[in-house]
Parts: structure tokens; sequence; C-alpha cells
């Protein structure tokens, strides 16, 4: 078999990207190594940026979006009973869209299987091989068959734990990494959520966040140790905890109800340089992660490939290797910017276990910055509506607004 770009990976980054490059002409394969109904189960990212709505819209992906998610123009942010609303609207002019990343990828799912895109689900094994040369091709197996992919380019879109960055020789790629002593203990809900908008909660017990799905389904977390089994945590003490961890006014609207997913997500900081490897091109969570709380994960995966569909774009159309050249270096310019964001959220909100009493005061004096500070508030803002985001046609940046 041989196509110009392969995917490793049908996440949202690698399903976004093969959208993209078929917009443009440019052939892909997506090779997964899971089950289209196992990657449909996992549920996770809740929060869209301006530019990523932008970009599905604009990948013709967006309608069932633009139906069903839920235009927000703040967060509320409770710091030890103060609550105060960071209202992005009347600070920058600017929203963002809660639209769960499961309908994104069911969006995605729906759009290749209709454009007869081809992607290969439980393959396993699969193997990107000779990348650093002109004639890159990938090896997989399945129904115990060797098989065998040639490419121009190879696209890692295969997450965290994927095989891509895994397969660059370790002296080749430097990390950067921080671990969090915690993690968050996620639970979803056929229950309208406590509140309109999302609710970001420190607590001396620790932080926990209301988020939604829709209105009528309610996601919410609580910070839990690293390595809680969310089997030890019966529905009872789930609901009791996050009860006591909100202002007031939100324990007294919560509607309990039985979860339709639990899960516990640990906290990272991570990133690898470079994100190109000879015609290996990481994207997404494959090259990194950030702590959820400043909801960057979903978005920065689609920042990555909106500028390497540019990038190849160009390749293809302009016979031009600026973008591909440039996309490392630009890509990571952007990822840093919301590593700080979402470093700097937990700074403030999240109780770490033993912190001197010094650094509790800076979480209060930090809070107090934010909400004493119109500018503070805006620069949180426009951070979190969306860092600028490439066009996934000339590798520009067009998302700026
Ligand atoms: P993934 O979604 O991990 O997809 C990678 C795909 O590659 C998977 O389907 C995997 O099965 C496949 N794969 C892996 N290895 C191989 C292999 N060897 N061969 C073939 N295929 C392979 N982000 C936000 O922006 N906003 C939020 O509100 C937010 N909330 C979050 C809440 C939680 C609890 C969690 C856990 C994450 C959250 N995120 C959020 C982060 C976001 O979910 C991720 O950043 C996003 O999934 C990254 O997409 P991706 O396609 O790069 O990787
Ligand atoms: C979510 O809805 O899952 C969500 C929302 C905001 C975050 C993290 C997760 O910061």
């Amino acid at each position: 078999m041989r196509t110009q770009v392969a995917i490793i990976g049908a996440g949202p980054a690698g399903l976004l990207l093969g959208r993209l490059l078929e917009r443009t002409g440019i052939a892909n394969v997506i090779l997964e190594r899971r089950s289209p109904d196992y990657v449909l189960s996992r549920i996770r990212a809740g929060v869209l940026e301006h530019g990523a709505r932008d970009l599905l819209n604009q990948a013709g992906v967006g309608a069932r979006m633009e139906a069903e998610g839920l235009a927000h123009h703040g967060v509320a942010i409770a710091f030890h009973g103060a609550q105060h609303r960071i209202d992005f609207h009347a600070l920058i002019g600017r929203e963002v869209m809660v639209y769960g990343q499961t309908e994104i990828t069911h969006d995605l799912m729906d759009a290749r299987t209709a454009s007869g895109g081809g992607t290969i689900y439980d393959a396993e094994d699969v193997t990107p091989v000779d990348f650093d040369t002109p004639h890159p091709h990938l090896t997989w197996r399945k129904d115990g068959r060797t098989h065998r992919l040639d490419s121009d380019f190879i696209a890692g879109c295969d997450g965290f734990h994927g095989v891509s960055r895994a397969s660059v020789p370790a002296a080749a790629v430097r990390n950067f990494e921080r671990v969090y002593p915690f993690g968050w203990l996620g639970v979803l809900v056929d229950r309208p959520p406590v509140s309109d908008e999302l609710i970001y909660a420190a607590h001396d017990r620790g932080f926990a966040l209301c988020s939604m799905r829709s209105r009528t389904r309610s996601r919410y977390y609580v910070q839990c140790e690293a390595d809680a089994d969310p089997a030890n945590w019966s529905a009872t003490a789930f609901w009791d905890e996050l009860r006591r961890r909100l202002p007031a006014a939100a324990a007294e609207a919560l509607q309990t109800g039985q979860s339709i997913e639990k899960s516990v997500a640990p906290l990272r900081s991570f990133v690898a340089e470079p994100m190109r490897f000879g015609r290996l091109f990481l994207a997404g969570d494959a090259a990194h992660i950030v702590p959820p709380t400043g909801a960057k994960g979903l978005n920065l995966a689609i920042g990555d490939v909106a500028r390497l569909a540019g990038a190849l774009s160009e390749h293809y159309t302009e016979r031009s290797d600026a973008g591909l050249d440039a996309y490392s270096v630009q890509a990571l310019a952007r990822v840093w910017q919301a590593e700080r964001f979402s470093w700097w959220m937990p700074t403030m909100l999240p109780r770490f276990p033993d912190l001197p009493g010094f650094e509790q005061r800076m979480q209060a004096a930090e809070f107090a910055a934010l909400v004493g500070s119109r500018a503070a508030q805006q620069a949180m803002s426009e951070i979190y509506t969306g860092l600028p985001m490439a066009s996934a046609e000339s590798g520009r940046v067009v998302s700026r607004r």
C-alpha cells in the first residue's frame, strides 16, 4: 500500500489531520490500535477555544457542534468560599465552546466514513520505519498478517503512550516533565449541571471542577491521590466530597445520579522537543501533555494539526518546505504558552499535600491578584479562550481576533 501521509492514531489529532488533508486533496491513511467503540468510550476534554471551533467549522465538521454545543461567556473561580466570575465576553469579547471530545471524535469519524477515507482500526504493533530517510513506511499486524504502508510522511498522532515518540532515538529528543502529586477523579452523569458555566473551586480538602457536556449531562472532578483507584470511590463518597468542596449555592444545586463513567486522570506537564524527526512529525498528546486545569490538551492537538496540515499543503501544492521546516519551532512556541498557563492554574487552585505556609499564602495572593485586576483577568481570558491558531491552508496565523 502507498499513500502520501500515513497517520498513526485515530484520536482527535489524527482524525482531524486526516480530514484537513483530505480537503486539500492529500491522500492519507490512519492506523489505530483500538476499535472505534473503544476510541469513542474515552471521556476526556470538554472545552474548545474559539479558534478550535472555527477550525472544526472550516473543516466541515462543525454542524452538530454549532447546534448542540454550549457557548460560554465566562467561568467562575471559587477560592475557599469566595467566588469570582471571569467574564470573557465583557473582558475581551470572546467565548469558548463546551462540546465533548467524544462528540468531536464521533463527528470526525462520521465525516471520514462518508468521504471514504481509509482508517485501519485494531492495528497491532504499528511501527514507523526509516522516517529519517526519504522512504518512510509503517508496518503493523492485523488478522495474523504483517502489513506495510509506504508514504512520503508519517504523522505521529498516537497520544502520550504511542509508538511514534518512542521510536525516536533517545539522543534525538529532549523531554521536559513535571508530574503532580495528585490526580483528578472524574464522573460523568446524566443530570443538569449545577450552574450555567464551569466552576473551578479551590478548597482546603482539594480542588473540584464542575463542568458539563450538555444542559442535561454534567462532568465533575475532584482532586484525589495520583494512584487512586476509581473503584475505591463509592458514589456516595464522590458526591459528598464534591459537595463539601463547592461554594454553598453550587453544593445546594448539585443533582447526583448514577455515573455513566468514572476514571482517574493523572496530572502531568510534558513536552518533547523537537516535534519533527526527518519525515516523522509529532502532533497532540504524542508530543506534549498539560494538566487538565487549563483545558488546553485537545486545543493544542487541534493547533498542531492545523499547522501541520497547512505545512503539508504548502509542500504538495506550492512545492515549498518552509512550513514543514518551521513546524517544530512554531508549534512548540504555542505549546509552551499553553504549558505555562496550564502550570499556572495548578499553582493557584489545587491543594498540594504538605504545602508550606509561604506557598499557601502565595496561592491566596495569586487569586487576589487575579480578581483584583481587570488586566490580569483579561490576560487569563485571552489564553483560556484561545491562543492564536495557524491556518490549515497555509501556516499563517488566522485566528487572532
Ligand atoms: P489521543 O486522544 O490520546 O489519541 C491518540 C490515539 O492514538 C488513540 O486513539 C490511541 O488509541 C491511538 N494510539 C496510541 N498508540 C498507538 C499505536 N501504537 N498505534 C496506533 N494507534 C495508537 N483538553 C482540552 O483541550 N480541554 C479539556 O477540557 C480537557 N479535559 C481533559 C480531561 C481529562 C480527564 C483528560 C484525561 C484530558 C483532557 N484534555 C482536555 C486533554 C485531551 O483529552 C487530550 O489532549 C486529547 O485527547 C489529545 O488528542 P490526541 O489525538 O493528541 O491524543
Ligand atoms: C471537562 O469538561 O472535562 C473539563 C473542562 C475544563 C477543564 C478540564 C476538563 O479545565
